[in-house]
């Protein structure tokens, strides 16, 4: 079974991530490799942030690995919080404040459009690749569900009726930005095709 680092110390993306890559792969967390510190972002993109992480944890474990960053991007407020998506309403990842802030920014607001966007930065033998996920959809009036985490509660799906959070994990990871980018990421891994 192959070995790869995920840089990441968010227990919901890394059981998301390890269900969508089946058995051929093994996880290994940025704990399990003795990395314990905050890895820093203040890249001005997605795709900056994840090859911050990605250079970081290869820098102190020369082992293959990936990390991935996200951003919910508002159409109607011009692709924010975007980037800052984690700490939009607080410097902590507080999910309650953010989609309270969001509601707040949204409101009287008729166009409700937004997509998720992860973009994963692996390095392979040394090699840099980017994956990229999207999946569109809009911003409900009100919070729905308990599922999944961070604006999961606000966020429908295009094609679909209910929020994220409304969703199983299975069901989100057949549709979600996260699983088309590790979707990506497999397949590369895998047959070694861009
Ligand atoms: P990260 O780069 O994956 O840590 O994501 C940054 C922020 O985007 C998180 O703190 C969440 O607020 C939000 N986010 C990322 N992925 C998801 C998701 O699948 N559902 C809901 N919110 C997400």
């Amino acid at each position: 079974m192959k070995r790869v680092i995920f840089a990441t110390n968010n227990a919901h993306k890394l059981s998301e991530v390890q269900a969508l890559l089946g058995d051929a792969f093994e996880l290994v967390t940025l704990k399990e490799c003795g990395i314990v510190e905050d890895i820093t972002e203040t890249a001005s993109t997605l795709e900056g942030n994840a090859l911050q992480k990605a250079r970081y944890v290869y820098e102190k474990c020369g082992a293959d690995c990936f990390a991935d960053d996200t951003g919910l991007e508002v159409e109607a407020l011009g692709g924010e919080p975007g980037v800052h998506s984690a700490r939009y309403a607080t410097d902590g990842h507080d999910f309650a404040a953010n989609n309270k802030l969001l509601l707040k920014n949204l409101e009287g607001q008729s166009n409700r459009k937004a997509r998720f966007r992860t973009v994963i930065a692996l390095i392979l033998d040394g090699k840099e690749y980017l994956f990229e996920g999207i999946v569109e959809g809009a911003i409900a009036q009100n919070e729905s569900g308990c599922e999944g985490f961070g604006y999961d509660p606000l966020f429908v799906p295009s094609g679909e009726i209910t929020t994220f959070a409304q969703m199983s994990a299975e069901k989100k990871n057949s549709i979600s930005h996260r699983g088309r980018a590790v979707a990506k990421l497999v397949n590369f891994l895998k047959d070694g095709k861009l």
